[in-house]
């Protein structure tokens, strides 16, 4: 899409328009300002390789948004900022796909692929076929239509010939082009398919979310996209991170006197036309093979690497790459004969639910946790589910007794995705509600406009104190590494550790004589308290516990102040002035703030020594690692994983979840396995060794 010469180009622009932000922009330049946002939201959204921090991108896009609200003349449609529309969504109206939006036959093994290319051969006549195989992705399947290169209609599938028209949402997905030169090709109009995805890390985060506010999670990011693409208010699906992945052209119209373009004869062709033109297809995911054999020794080796990958995959999709052979092989009313799906080993299972427990957790939530058969899901045994509050149980018409199936994907925790009444016995028994904290034996309260029920007893319940203590070392907050659940329970019942301050007067010579504590582990532990007491803001901010409050909001809320004590002088309004701080989050931590007893902690922790100012230390991609992904493997020795992470962040760098070809160096420790195998097949990667890490920090 973008060539060497115009990256650096764009590049060097960017540089130019941070450099006089502050200016007023000409108009000769509002154009120049468009075509570097969009080239960056290509880079990040289409290659997944940004070389722009996104504070630097958030600035441009700023400018662009003031520069066209001074003069509304100047907006053009396909600005970056059209994405984002005003208001509420009424209706999706009903519209009909130009052509079919059919299903796919399915596989499940080598024998039904080998049955799958007996056919094909037979129905073609041809003696091998040459495939292509992409990755099967487990979304939401859209079409969309370009007419004269403008995106002119997105649809969902619906019943494969009348879906929604969900337009305004599909333009808040940023790696779907508003506009796209199809004219270049000879095409008047283009009806094309794929598939809407959140990616795991955004769904484990809208996850969590859910979680922070009581609502139960989802049990795929399948359900998540699709979900996302039918809300109302276009702006929370902007802020969902949806991403697309395009796989098939179903009609073309060519502009007149045009003949169909030669790229369209195959469809690796097609794939690499919709990349050509800055579509996320799977131009680097797919493979040519020919025959058969090929394609299942693809399939195999494909399958192993799905954990890796950055998005949930449930198979992969072998088509017929010609379409000459595509049109010989024809279809049935439900699917094409000229592809099938090869479905992956399911991350589900069925079990019973034996029991329902009942937990307070560290905000006083009670949360119902199902006791099942264990089962293995995925290759992890699972005991027990969560299953979140009453309307889930009722939603999901769960009793004690049930068969129950089970799902582990996307984000590693399971979920009930659903119960099967119909097996039932008569042996079952509803699951009731305790009245009381099950801990405490407190009254327990509900909100009418929330799920859950709460024990309000927070500062005497044992449960919510313990929770709030393993909460604050855990390895997203505090990061005390051998003060782990077990210890805490342990410490708290045999009154060794009594709050959060308690953590930093702990008895060492009384532990020291409990079983299990040598002196090496007592010594570790000392340290691992110390260095707790250095830890960014945002770090504490998040440890602290306050309702709603994820990693992220933590951090908004540590760059906003110098001090952690200025919050108490925020009014309702100045906290939602922030960045995604909406009236629940802001009264949450109005109310955080102005109450005594946190304030008194607060007051402890800082005498401890803690850190409640704010160094800020913005990201800037100008730092020794700027636009390098990283990846470490082994044990390190002298570095933890989060420090060495949080450093590459800290210089420019970037972490990626699995080796691909856009991973720039893998850093291996000791043991390193599969993934330093896997990096040595791939000649830009580049293998490092911690020391080596080291220096390139230093630089
Ligand atoms: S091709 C006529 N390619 O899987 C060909 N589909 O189970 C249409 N899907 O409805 C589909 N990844 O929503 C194709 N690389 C891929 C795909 C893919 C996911 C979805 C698609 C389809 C469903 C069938």
């Amino acid at each position: 899409m973008y060539n060497k010469e115009q990256t650096q180009h764009l590049q060097k622009e960017s540089i130019s328009l941070l450099s006089h932000i502050d200016k007023p922009l000409a108009n000769k330049d509002i154009e120049t300002l468009r075509n570097v946002l969009r080239f960056h939201e290509y880079r990040y959204y289409v290659m997944n390789d940004p070389i722009l921090s996104d504070g630097e991108y958030d600035k441009l896009y700023k400018k662009l948004e003031h520069a066209e609200a001074a003069d509304p003349s100047i907006i053009t449609p396909d600005s970056p900022t059209q994405r984002v529309a005003k208001g509420l969504i009424k209706d999706f109206p009903k519209v009909q796909h130009l052509v079919p939006m059919l299903s796919l036959d399915n596989s499940y093994n080598a024998e039904d692929l080998v049955d799958f290319d007996r056919r094909a051969r037979e129905l073609s006549g041809l003696k091998e076929i040459e495939y292509c195989v992409e990755p099967k992705f487990d979304g939401a399947s859209i079409s969309l239509i370009y007419e004269n290169d403008a995106l002119s209609r997105g649809a969902t599938r619906g019943d494969g010939v009348v879906g929604d028209d969900i337009t305004t949402n599909i333009r808040q997905i940023r790696s779907v082009p508003l506009y796209a030169r199809f004219s270049d090709y000879g095409i008047q109009q283009i009806e094309i398919r794929g598939e809407v995805l959140m990616n795991k890390n955004h769904f484990k985060a809208y996850n969590d979310a859910l979680e922070e506010e009581g609502l139960p999670r989802l049990a795929n990011p399948r359900n998540a996209a699709a979900g996302s693409l039918r809300i109302k208010d276009p702006k929370e699906v902007s802020r969902r991170n949806l991403e697309a992945f395009l796989y098939h052209v179903s009609d073309v119209t060519l502009l007149p006197g045009k003949t169909a373009p030669e790229i369209l004869q195959t469809h690796s062709g097609a794939l690499e036309m919709l990349w050509n033109l800055g579509f996320r297809s799977p131009e680097k995911e797919k493979e040519v093979l020919k025959g058969i054999d090929a394609v299942i020794a693809w399939c195999t080796a494909f399958e192993k690497q799905r954990d890796d990958l950055p998005y949930e995959i449930d198979g992969m999709v072998i088509k017929a790459n010609h379409l000459e052979a595509q049109e010989a092989m024809g279809m049935t009313t439900h699917h094409p004969r000229w592809a099938i799906a090869y479905k992956f080993k399911a991350r589900q299972a069925t079990s019973k639910l034996r029991a329902v427990e009942f937990q307070v957790g560290r905000t006083g939530a009670i949360t119902p946790v199902a006791k099942i058969e264990p089962v293995n899901v995925g290759g992890v045994t699972v005991g027990s589910i969560s299953v979140h509050n009453e309307d889930y149980i009722k939603e999901k018409d769960l009793q004690v007794g049930d068969t129950i199936l089970i799902e582990r994907s996307g984000d590693v925790i399971p979920q009930i995705v659903k119960s099967f009444p119909e097996l039932r016995t008569g042996g079952e028994t509803t699951i009731v509600f305790p009245t009381h904290c099950p801990v405490c034996g407190y009254p327990l309260e509900k909100p009418a406009d929330e799920a859950v029920w709460r024990c309000n007893n927070s500062n005497a319940c044992s449960a919510q104190i313990v929770e709030r203590i393993i909460h604050f070392n855990s390895k997203d907050a505090m990061d005390i590494r051998g003060l782990g659940d077990a210890i805490v329970r342990k410490f708290y019942t045999q009154d060794l550790l009594k709050d959060i301050p308690g953590i930093y007067h702990l008895p060492f010579d009384e532990i020291k004589k409990l079983e299990g504590f040598g002196e090496k582990s007592v010594t570790n532990l000392i340290a691992a308290i110390e260095k707790s007491k250095t830890q960014p803001l945002h770090r504490l901010i998040y440890a602290l516990g306050i309702r709603y409050i994820g990693e992220t909001t933590a951090k908004v809320l540590a760059n906003a102040v110098n001090n952690l004590y200025d919050f108490k002088d925020y009014s309702l309004e100045q906290l939602q002035e922030l960045e995604d701080i909406g009236p629940k989050v802001a009264g949450s931590v109005y109310q955080f703030f102005h109450n005594e007893q946190n304030i008194q902690l607060l007051h402890q922790l800082e005498t401890i020594g803690l850190q409640l100012k704010n160094e800020k230390k913005e990201l800037h991609t100008v730092g020794n690692l700027s636009g390098q992904a990283f990846l470490f493997t082994g044990t390190l020795h002298k570095l933890k994983r989060s420090e060495a992470e949080e450093m590459v962040e800290q210089n420019g760098g970037k972490i990626v979840s699995g080796v691909s070809s856009k991973l720039n160096y893998l850093v291996v420790g000791e043991d390193a396995g599969s993934k330093l195998e896997k990096a040595k097949k791939i000649a830009t990667i580049k293998v490092i060794s911690e020391n080596e890490f080291l220096k390139m920090i230093e630089g």
